[in-house]
Formats: structure tokens, sequence, C-alpha cells
């Protein structure tokens, strides 16, 4: 494995590899890497002749009262993972290459990325929007992948590829889950011992709603009551949202028919955590 920290370096790897006819699989990542990362590079691998990870903690994408400077970073122990996951290239460039000086290009997906998280983290979609372009630019893959586990990234993300015409393929992956439901993340290292206890919370106000769909309950609102209910019996947690959307628009549902897709986050402490499950019934 090469670990490339110039944007010119990997843009030269990248055109190399192109013209011979390889095809290069991205993942890109904020590192503090897991068993959710891990799976990304897995189909990576196995869909293309190259992988290209890239670890950049993206500034953008924080707000300013957001966890940026103490997002975890421990890059020896990632370029290991990576190494074990036969990565080709570790790409990690510094945040004054990525954002040069003077620089002003914005990119907004809007209305897409103004609701949920955005209605929370106000910029935050623009943040992620502006750094996947540049990645793109500077890694030229034929196929990215991405996690289902950050549904709304994964919709703005397909909305970015289609409007600015990147010749990428955006696969996603399924969330990997620890064995009590809660969805593998990186900031899950912040939580304590209650704070992890109390985090199941997330993944049973899930199954509970999709159990109630599975039922036959089809009024949304209650639905979401119960949901909502049952993650205010938990006293660590605090909810920001609880929504039940059409998959593709994110537009919030009233009568439940087709597919939905149900997300929350919700707060354990200072420890901001979202999830979601896509119910295709
Ligand atoms: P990060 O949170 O590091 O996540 C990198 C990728 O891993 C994302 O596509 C995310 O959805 C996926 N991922 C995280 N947890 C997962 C899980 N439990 N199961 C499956 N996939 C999981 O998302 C970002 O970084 C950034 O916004 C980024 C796209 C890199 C832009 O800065």
């Amino acid at each position: 494995m090469k670990i490339i920290k110039s944007i010119r370096q990997m843009q030269s790897w990248a055109e190399q590899r192109r013209g011979r006819g390889k095809t290069i699989g991205f993942v890109p990542t904020m590192g503090a890497l897991h068993e959710g990362h891990h799976s990304l590079m897995r189909a990576a691998r196995r869909r293309c002749d190259a992988v290209v990870v890239s670890i950049f903690v993206n500034p953008a994408q924080f707000g300013p009262n957001e966890d940026y400077a103490r997002y975890p970073r421990d890059a020896k122990g990632d370029a290991a993972l990576c190494r074990l996951e036969k990565v080709d290239i570790l790409f990690m460039p510094t945040a004054e290459a990525i954002y040069p000086e003077g620089h002003q290009t914005t990119i907004s997906v809007k209305p897409l990325g103004d609701g949920l998280e955005g209605a929370f983290r106000p910029n935050h979609f623009s943040g992620v929007a502006a750094v996947v372009a540049k990645l793109f630019q500077i890694v030229k893959p034929q196929m990215a992948f991405f996690g289902q586990k950050d549904y709304q990234q994964t919709v703005v993300i397909r909305r970015l590829v289609q409007d600015l015409h990147f010749p990428v393929k955006i696969i996603v992956c399924p969330t990997v889950r620890e064995k009590d439901g809660l969805a593998m993340s990186s900031r899950n290292r912040y939580l304590s011992s209650e704070g992890r206890r109390a985090a199941r919370v997330l993944f049973k106000a899930m199954q509970l709603g999709r159990d109630q769909i599975r039922e036959g309950k089809r009024n949304a609102a209650a639905v979401r009551n119960e949901m909502t209910r049952w993650i205010r019996q938990e006293p660590l947690a605090k909810i920001d949202y609880v929504a039940i959307t059409h998959p593709e628009t994110l537009e919030e549902v009233l009568h439940i028919k087709g597919p939905v897709v149900l997300l929350l986050a919700v707060r354990i402490g200072k420890t901001r955590l979202i999830d979601n499950l896509l119910l295709k019934h």
C-alpha cells in the first residue's frame, strides 16, 4: 500500500491507472476506521482493480460548535487497517491543499440537503458536496462506495453526481451494526458505558416503527409518535428528529403506502448519533 499526500501525485497515479484500462474504486472517509468502513473497502476490492481510500477530516462539513477539533484521528492505526484490507492507495491530503487560500467555490444541493441533518447542521451538506466533488476530481474513480448509515448523504451525493455529470457510479453498502443493533460510527467512541447502553434505543425505536408498519399501520404520524415515545423512555436520550420520508425525495410521508425510510438523530449526552432503516415493503 502506498500513502499519497500530494494532490498532483494522486491525480497522476489515477491517470496512469485509467490509461492502462484499470477500474478505480474509491472509499472516501474521515478516518477512525471501523467495520463499517471496512465493508466499503471490501466491496470496492470485489468490484474494482484498484482501491483508493481517502482519510480527510473535512473542516467544511463541521459547524462552529461541532466536534471538528476533537474528531478522533489515528493515522497510524488507520493505515495499518487499510493495509490489512489490501488497499492500494491511502490518500491523506492536508486541509491547506484541499482548501487553498482564497478558495471561493461552494456547492449547494438544495432542498435535499436542507432538511433532516441539514436543519440541525446548516451547511453540512455543502461541505460534504464540496469535498466529495474535489475528491472525485483528484482520485478519478469509476466507482465510489458509501454507507447507507448516512442515508441523506447518499441521496445528496447521487444528486450531486447527476447534476454535475460526474462519470462515477455510486454504490451504497448496507449499514454495519454492533451485535445489539447500534450502527457502527467513529463517534461511538465518545460514549460512556452508560451512554453506550442508552444508545441501543435508536435501533430499538426503528425496529418498533418497522414492526408497526409491517402490521399494517399506515398513519406515519402515529408510527412516529410510537418511536418518539419509546426513545423518550431513555433518560439519557434527547431527540433531534424522528422522520418517515420518501426514500428518494426525503419528503415527509403522511400516509404510508410505498417504500419509506425511517430516519432519526438522537443525542446521548454530548454525542449525536444518526441511524435509518429503509423499508421496501
Ligand atoms: P465517515 O463518517 O468517515 O464515513 C465514511 C463512509 O463510511 C461513509 O460513506 C459512511 O456512510 C460509511 N459508514 C460509516 N459508518 C458505517 C456503518 N456503520 N456501516 C456502513 N457504512 C458506514 O461520511 C463521511 O465520513 C464524510 O461525510 C465523507 C463522505 C468522507 C466526506 O467528508
